[in-house]
C-alpha cells in the first residue's frame, strides 16, 4: 500500500502495511534484510548522479540501509511525520538529535522527571559543552516559560515521564515553544503513536526508544527522532559523523514488531489499568502514578490528549525499601529486569535498578522514593497478573 493510499486508513492496518513498499524484492511478503555494509556503483557517472541528486540510491552503511528505511517510513506514517530517522538505540536518538540542535552557549529547558541516562546527558555531558540546562516541575508552565531564554533553542520533556507517567499538557508546550521560537521536544516511548501523536499538537520533535514498545519483545535496542524533513534531515547529516545507526537486522525485527504494535498496546492499556484500579484499592500500596485514575494529577489532560493510558503502572509500596523488595521478589509472572514496553511483563524497584549508587536522601531530591515499583504490564492475562500481585502483597 504506498503512502497516499493510506491517508485514510486506520492505525491497526498502518502498522501492518505503511512504509512498505507492495512488491518486495523475490515477491518476498517480508521485508528483506539487506545485510551491506556498503553499496556498489556501477561506473564513475552514477557516483555523479548520486552526488548531484539525480537518482536515489544508497552509498554507505553509516549514511542508511534499506530496511532501516522502510521501519522508518512507517513510523513516520504511524506518527504523521514528514520524515523519520532510526539509531542504534533511544539513548543515540537523544543524543545526537540534541547534539544536532545545540551548540555552545545554547540553553535547554527540561522537566524534572525523565528517565535517569536523559537526566545524566543533559545535566552532566552537554553541561561540559558548554550548553546551559534548566529543569522545571512538569505541569508547571509559569516555570516553564520563565526559564526560557534569548539563548534558549529547545525545549525537553517525556510524555508520559519515565517513572511516574506525569502527562504534559502537548498543546500548550507547543504554543509556548512556538511563541519563544523554541523547538519542542517530547520523548513518547511511554505513550507510542497508538496512544498520542505528539506532532497533531504542533511538537516539533517525537523521539521514541523503539527498545520498548514499538519493537515490543525485548529483543532489540533502536531509537527514533521523527518530525518536520528539515530537522530529521540535518539529524540525519550528524549522525552521518557520529555513526549511532541502527543494524539491519534490528530495523527488520523492528518493522516486525510494528506490525503488532496497535494490537499490543490495546491489551497493554487495558491490562495496566485493571492492574492500576487493583493496586489503588489495596491497603499495602500507598499511591498509584497510572493516568487513567481520578487521583492522578493530569488524569483531564490524558484523557483529552491520549487515546490510551499506556502499559507502565508506578506505585508505592506501603512501609519502606525492603517492602518494596519483598513484593518485587515474590512476584511469580512479571521478570525483574530495567526496561519497559515489552509482552513479558517486568517489575523493578528504581531505587535499586537505574539509582542504585545514590543514597536515599540523593533520590529524594531527584524525586525518587525508595518504595516505589515501576510495573510494565504486559500481554498476559489482566486476571493472572493481578493474582499474581495480590499473592506478592501479602508478603510484604
Ligand atoms: C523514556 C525513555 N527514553 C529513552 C530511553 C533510552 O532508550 P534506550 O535504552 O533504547 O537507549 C529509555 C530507556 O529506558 C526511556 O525509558
Amino acid at each position: 500500500m504506498g503512502p497516499e493510499k493510506l491517508r485514510s486508513v486506520g492505525f491497526s492496518t498502518r502498522a501492518v502495511h505503511g512504509g512498505e513498499a507492495r512488491s518486495k524484492l523475490g515477491n518476498a511478503i517480508t521485508e528483506p534484510i539487506i545485510q551491506t555494509a556498503t553499496y556498489t556503483f556501477a561506473n564513475s557517472a552514477e557516483i555523479a548522479d548520486h552526488f548531484e541528486g539525480r537518482i536515489e540510491r544508497e552509498e554507505y552503511g553509516r549514511y542508511g540501509n534499506p530496511t532501516q528505511r522502510v521501519a522508518e517510513r512507517k513510523l513516520a506514517d504511524l506518527e504523521g511525520a514528514e520524515d523519520g530517522l532510526l539509531f542504534s538505540s533511544g539513548m543515540a536518538a537523544i543524543t545526537t538529535t540534541l547534539f544536532a540542535m545545540l551548540s555552545k552557549g545554547a540553553h535547554v529547558v527540561v522537566t524534572d522527571d525523565a528517565y535517569r541516562r536523559t537526566r545524566q546527558f543533559l545535566n552532566q555531558v552537554l553541561r561540559r559543552y558548554g550548553v546551559e540546562v534548566s529543569t522545571v516541575p512538569a505541569g508547571d508552565y509559569s516555570r516553564l516559560e520563565e526559564a526560557i531564554r534569548q539563548t534558549t533553542r529547545v525545549i525537553f520533556s517525556e510524555s508520559p515521564t519515565n517513572p511516574y507517567n506525569r502527562i504534559l499538557d502537548l498543546e500548550r508546550v507547543a504554543e509556548i515553544g512556538r511563541r519563544h521560537r523554541v523547538k519542542t521536544i517530547i520523548d513518547s516511548t511511554f505513550a507510542t503513536p497508538i496512544n498520542q501523536r505528539p506532532i497533531e499538537f504542533g511538537i516539533d520533535l517525537v523521539i521514541h526508544s523503539a527498545t520498548k514498545y514499538l519493537g515490543g519483545h525485548n529483543d532489540l535496542l533502536a531509537g527514533v527522532v521523527l518530525g518536520s524533513s528539515d530537522l530529521v534531515s540535518a539529524i540525519r547529516d550528524l549522525q552521518g559523523i557520529t555513526g549511532a545507526v541502527p543494524d539491519p537486522f534490528a530495523s527488520y525485527l523492528l518493522i516486525r514488531g510494528i506490525k503488532t504494535l496497535a494490537l499490543r498496546i490495546a491489551r497493554q492499556n487495558e491490562n495496566a489499568t485493571r492492574v492500576a484500579e487493583f493496586l489503588a484499592a489495596h491497603p499495602k500500596v500507598d499511591r498509584v502514578h497510572y493516568p487513567s485514575l481520578a487521583s492522578h494529577p493530569e488524569h483531564q489532560i490524558a484523557t483529552r490528549q491520549m487515546r490510551g493510558f499506556g502499559g507502565v503502572v508506578s506505585f508505592e509500596v506501603h512501609g519502606n525499601i525492603d517492602a518494596a523488595s519483598r513484593l518485587v521478589d515474590a512476584c511469580q509472572i512479571p521478570r525483574i529486569a530495567p526496561s519497559l514496553g515489552g509482552v513479558e511483563s517486568l517489575i523493578e524497584q528504581p531505587a535499586l535498578m537505574s539509582f542504585y549508587e545514590l543514597t536515599t536522601e540523593e533520590r529524594l531530591q531527584v524525586g525518587i522514593k525508595d518504595t516505589l515499583v515501576r510495573y510494565s504490564v504486559g500481554v498476559e492475562d489482566a486476571s493472572d497478573l493481578i493474582a499474581d500481585l495480590q499473592q506478592a502483597l501479602e508478603r510484604v
